[in-house]
């Protein structure tokens, strides 16, 4: 079984972080044989699931009931699941919501969106033994207020990206998902911190990398982002196609070198 030590391990080894979403059982199961060391079941089910514009309408019982399918058959990787949209406005909704994705849905760690305005309740989840990841650059639940666009690119944001990602760090949290933001600052944040940063649109020079599954495996409706790729498109199977996105992060063909911004 996975856990937090041996992921740390593997970023002070060098040894990239293969992590994919899963939403439901049979997707973690192939995920797990795959050899994925994190799945993270991500609000993104609003969109690719639930067929939403978003993730703003994913509940909290969303979120426990997809977390509880993908456990059933996950006994392998380490988990993560998100904490929704407004069910982190306060320090009382975000225990509330962390308590439910931990003891209902057994999972390993809750992911939070979010730098300064988050690190209160990072601290008090992890003085209460709760893992946390915390996720800096894009954040599609403010998708509302800054839309869908890299983070980062000036010499400001990079720096205040840089030390929010410190913030959380020091608080408490124990991985980080950088989306979206240039390569370069995704690099110097990975060096500085101690904890695993896990990338998706942001380099090929985090710990790991992340994908959404239904854009490695073309189930995307429409247009899937610039920065995933399709497996199934050079694969025989979907079990094959997993294969491949897990060897092409560990031994970093993905993403392509060439394919990074900044
Ligand atoms: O919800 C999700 O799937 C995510 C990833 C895009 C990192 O947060």
């Amino acid at each position: 079984m996975m856990t937090l030590t041996k992921l740390h391990k593997m970023k002070q080894a060098g040894e990239k972080i293969a992590c994919l979403t899963a939403y439901e059982a049979s997707q973690a199961y192939w995920a797990v044989e795959a050899g994925v060391d994190v799945i993270l079941v991500g609000d993104s089910l609003g969109m690719v699931v639930q067929g939403h514009q978003n993730t703003l309408p994913v509940t909290l019982n969303d979120m426990v009931y997809h977390t509880q399918m993908v456990q059933r058959k996950n006994h392998q990787a380490w988990c993560i699941a998100d904490i929704p949209f407004m069910s982190d406005m306060d320090l009382s909704t975000v225990l509330d919501a962390a308590a439910r994705l931990m003891k209902e849905s057994q999972a390993n760690m809750v992911k939070l969106e979010g730098g300064k305005r988050v690190v209160e309740m990072v601290q008090a989840l992890s003085d209460l033994g709760v893992p946390v990841c915390g996720h800096l650059g894009l954040l599609p639940q403010s998708v509302q207020k800054k839309g869908y666009q890299v983070a980062g690119k000036e010499a400001e944001s990079a720096a205040r990206l840089l030390d929010e990602a410190e913030m959380l760090e020091n608080a408490g949290a124990d991985m980080l998902v950088l989306e979206c933001v240039p390569a370069a600052l995704a690099k110097q944040i990975t060096q500085k911190l101690s904890i695993p940063v896990i990338g998706i649109g942001a380099g090929h020079e985090t710990d790991g990398q992340v994908l959404v599954l239904h854009d490695v495996l073309g189930l995307t409706i429409g247009k899937a982002p610039k920065f995933s790729k399709n497996f199934l498109s050079e694969a025989d199977s979907i079990q094959t196609a997993l294969l491949q996105y897990v060897a092409d992060v560990k031994n970093v063909r993905f993403p392509a070198i060439e394919h990074c911004v900044g």
